[in-house]
């Protein structure tokens, strides 16, 4: 047995609460045990008091971790990212900088297609070894678990080959990865003009594969009318939810469209983006219980003054979500800390309710919620000991990354700032 007892922690911010996502005022209740202790062994929280409590458990040969007077937090849960990729775009950000947009660089084969022509031309190993080094980048900043889509391949075999790098980095066991087949994320240059060939190929084809080989538990669609519109998204979605995965979608990113419906029509497991979603669409995803996932970083590094509607939002009682949408594009940050920074400034969200977005409601949202994203007996111990002395610092401090240590299953897989 493996026995660790953490103590002197300023605040054991637990999130422990409902078995379920949180939603209106409860988004602001973090359960926080000031001088706060734990106990885990196995990998697994088996108390959550003081000191006081956890040290008349203790075995001689237990492990001891002093939180030094900083805060302790459940690891954070990415919940959409775009991990896999070769090459960078940081030409294309230059011509962002200079005035260009990021349509008109897509619309002349930049974009993703840019990333998709890289990423097919790396081998396997080569893939693994560059997503390697963005997940340390996760770790750094306090994270635990992504979900981690597809969507630079656009081919069987090369979406294929990017889901199985995923699989490989779960495995190593140093960051939780949750899969997401993201084939519909464009349309590939050797289909331009011919979306319904490209969108047979992925429901004939690549989904039946994806599905056989359990390569994926979620399906993912980039929904925009000049991308996938709606009809043809509801297809590809349909037959992924036939073959018994979840959905989630990127929904109303660019244009007040019917994404949000769409997926409260299908009854997706989360609806993302959602930067021009109208009250219809809200009104839906409050009817379907579909969590948003909300992507400030996205829209700050677009340069967009249009960031989603978080305040309605969670007066609906919607238990909204937050995440980085790590990708070489339009997101390239892989820090949850600067995510919650961004929903405090530009989105008006407490840093209460961006914690509870970032942890116990992402983990609901990858079905995850009875393992992780609150630090509750029963559950496995993935936490992050910051160098703050209260947990509205983890906002308020913006531009660095403030983790001192991180934990997954109770072992020590970073530590930083001491
Ligand atoms: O979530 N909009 C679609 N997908 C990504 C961008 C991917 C890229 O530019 O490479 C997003 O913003
Ligand atoms: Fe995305």
């Amino acid at each position: 047995m493996s026995e660790l007892a953490l103590w002197n922690a300023a605040q054991l911010v637990t999130l422990a609460g409902p078995p379920r996502a949180r939603t209106g005022r409860e988004m602001r209740e973090l359960a926080i045990v000031p001088d706060g202790a734990m106990l885990v062994r196995d990998g697994r929280i088996q108390a959550v008091g003081r000191r006081a409590d956890i040290e008349p458990l203790l075995s001689p040969a237990a492990q001891i971790v002093d939180a030094g007077g900083r805060i302790v937090l459940p690891g954070f849960v990415d919940a959409h990212t775009h991990p896999v990729f070769a090459g960078t775009r940081a030409d294309e950000f230059e011509q962002r900088a200079e005035g260009a947009t990021y349509a008109e660089i897509a619309a002349r084969g930049g974009g993703i297609r840019s990333t998709v022509r890289r990423t097919r031309e790396a081998g396997e190993d080569e893939l693994l070894g560059l997503a390697r080094r963005y997940r340390e980048w996760f770790l750094r900043g306090g994270t635990t678990t992504i979900e981690a889509k597809s969507g630079y391949g656009l081919s069987l075999e090369a979406e294929a080959k990017i889901l199985r790098v995923i699989r490989r980095l779960g495995n190593e066991g140093r960051l939780r990865y949750v899969p997401t087949f993201l084939g519909a994320h464009e349309i590939p240059d050797e289909y331009r003009g011919r979306l319904d060939a490209y969108v047979d190929l992925v429901v004939e084809e690549m989904l039946p594969r994806i599905a056989e080989e359990h390569l994926a538990e979620f399906c993912d669609v980039f929904c925009e009318p000049t991308v996938f519109p709606v009809e043809k998204a509801r297809v590809i979605l349909r037959a992924a939810q036939r073959l018994g995965m979840g959905i989630r979608l990127h929904a109303d990113q660019f244009t007040p469209d019917q994404g949000a419906c769409l997926a409260a029509e299908l009854g997706a497991a989360t609806a993302d983006h959602l930067e021009w979603t109208g009250t219809a669409g809200l009104a839906a995803l409050v009817a379907a219980n579909v969590q948003p996932v909300l992507l400030p970083a996205s829209v700050y590094n677009l340069g967009s003054p249009h960031y989603p509607a978080a305040r309605p939002m969670i007066d609906l009682g919607l238990a909204v979500v937050l995440a980085t949408d790590f990708n070489p594009g339009s997101s390239p940050t892989a820090s949850m800390p600067m995510v919650l920074s961004l929903a405090a400034t530009q989105m008006k969200m407490t840093p209460a309710e961006s914690i509870t977005a970032a942890t116990i409601n992402a983990a609901y949202s990858l079905r995850r919620g009875a393992e992780i994203g609150s630090l509750e007996p029963g559950k496995l111990a993935d936490f992050t000991i910051h160098d703050c002395g209260d947990y509205r610092e983890l906002p308020y401090f913006f531009g660095r990354e403030p983790a001192s240590a991180v934990y997954v299953a109770g072992v020590c897989i970073y530590s930083g700032n001491v």
